[in-house]
């Protein structure tokens, strides 16, 4: 007999799980049912926490106090002189904030503007969400493939005289999914439009350590005024889990940071102690961190570079990665091919490519693109990073160690393009 709900009234909020941890579920499904799958779904960092870190985290696992909201004063200090020593910006530590994740402090600061959001397309899966969450309507602003799918000053003029309530932007670069960031004079020009509408602008930064040349341009240095950079531990020391993120906010925006700390007052209330304290470690950014960092980006680069060269060498269509762990493969030369057999959809995609090859990628429509465009991002992080540093220490003055170094370090990378290239020659034939 069927129980009647006496909770149907609740009006509880329809909110999937986010697209990532969908894919990686779906991914644990076949490897427990004996599948070899290549992890190119799920973005974490293949490199380890920093000794250096690990031991201070060590050392300060007895500190148990609660902490100021805003975070340590000490840590706030030392990650307002890495943001102007390392970015040449210009903070002071009491206009940082630390959260648990700079996840959770986007989300904050979503929920403590009304205004609506504007969004390049593509964009991170949660940015949406999250607007959805606070009742936000969310304006996708069209960026392409020329222009390595990176925003343009034109678009962004369009999107705010198309979308006048929307006066939240939301920008990431290096960009998860694309890996492209700020061509040279994109960020003064995009500042100029972001001042002429008075918007407030969130340059998520927090794969700007792993940009592999040239230090990235960020938008604060352009329109320091308006905009909130965010970042954290999570990709460039290896510390996801660790739940350590960082908004850096200006000083003109001052009812803003306030408004933050209340919400956070009311929720998480400060970060882990023993995090904090060890995150100071980080932020001094001693020479080994320094090193850790240096030789993560050659990898990373390296890895980028194998991967872009295998695939768009079969047809596939990509901009190259200027930092981060993603490329945004296009199969749109493939779409006759792929519509004869049934394939229609970025979704559809990659799932028959899981199914077929145990490639797992994230389809395209997850990031904002349409739902019938050949889209879907690729993160490059499916190798031992422990292994991968290691043996760049020994190799490093080696010519061409690149070619040893992709064959030794990064077996899985290997499978997993020679499958999808193999898999498209198939559906070509
Ligand atoms: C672009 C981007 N922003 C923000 C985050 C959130 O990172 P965290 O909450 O770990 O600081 C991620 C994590 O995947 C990301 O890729």
């Amino acid at each position: 007999m069927k129980v009647e709900s006496s909770f149907d009234q609740l009006g509880i909020l329809q909110i999937p799980p986010s697209a990532t941890l969908a894919i990686n579920e779906k991914s644990k499904q076949l490897i427990s049912e004996g599948r070899q799958i290549v992890q190119f779904g799920f973005g974490q960092s293949p490199f380890p926490v920093p000794h250096k870190m690990v031991k201070a985290l060590q050392q300060n696992a007895h500190r148990k106090e609660y902490l100021p909201v805003q975070g340590l004063p000490r840590l706030r200090e030392s990650i307002a002189r890495y943001y102007n020593q390392e970015y040449n910006l210009n903070f002071k530590a009491d206009d940082i904030m630390v959260g648990p994740g700079s996840k959770e402090l986007i989300f904050l600061i979503q929920k403590a503007v009304k205004t609506g959001l504007l969004l390049p397309s593509p964009s991170w899966v949660s940015y949406a969400p999250q607007a959805q969450i606070c009742d936000k309507p969310v304006g996708w602003i069209p960026t392409f493939e020329e222009d390595r799918w990176v925003l343009t000053a034109d678009s962004l003029e369009n999107a705010c005289k198309a979308n006048p309530q929307n006066k939240l932007l939301i920008v990431n670069y290096p960009s998860n999914p694309t890996g492209g960031s700020l061509g040279e004079g994109w960020a003064p020009q995009l500042a100029e439009i972001a001042r002429r509408y008075g918007l407030l602008v969130i340059s998520d930064e927090i794969y700007c350590p792993l940009q592999f040349d040239t230090i990235a341009d960020s938008l604060a240095r352009w329109y320091p005024e308006g905009t909130i950079v965010t970042g954290g531990l999570s990709k460039w020391c290896g510390a996801g889990g660790w739940r350590l993120g960082v908004a850096a906010f200006p000083k003109s925006l001052n009812e803003l940071l306030p408004a933050v700390k209340g919400l956070a007052s009311e929720t998480f209330t400060s970060v882990s102690a023993p995090i904090q304290f060890a995150a100071i470690e980080s932020y001094n950014f001693p020479d080994e961190i320094k090193q850790y960092l240096n030789d993560s980006r050659i990898i990373l680069k390296a890895v980028a570079s194998f991967v872009h060269q295998k695939l768009t060498s079969c047809g596939i269509t990509m901009p190259t990665a200027s930092g981060g762990f993603y490329l945004f493969p296009n199969f749109s030369s493939f779409k006759q091919n792929l519509s004869d057999m049934g394939i229609t959809s970025s979704i559809q995609l990659c799932n028959l490519i899981l199914d077929e090859t145990g490639v797992a990628l994230l389809p395209g429509s997850d990031f904002g693109r349409p739902s019938n465009e050949l889209t879907a991002r690729l993160a490059f992080v499916d190798f031992d990073g422990k292994y991968a540093l290691r043996w760049l220490s020994s190799h490093r003055d080696e010519t061409n160690w690149q070619e040893e170094f992709i064959k030794k370090c990064c077996p899985r990378i290997i499978v997993g393009v020679e499958k999808l290239t193999r898999w498209l020659s198939n559906c070509s034939s």
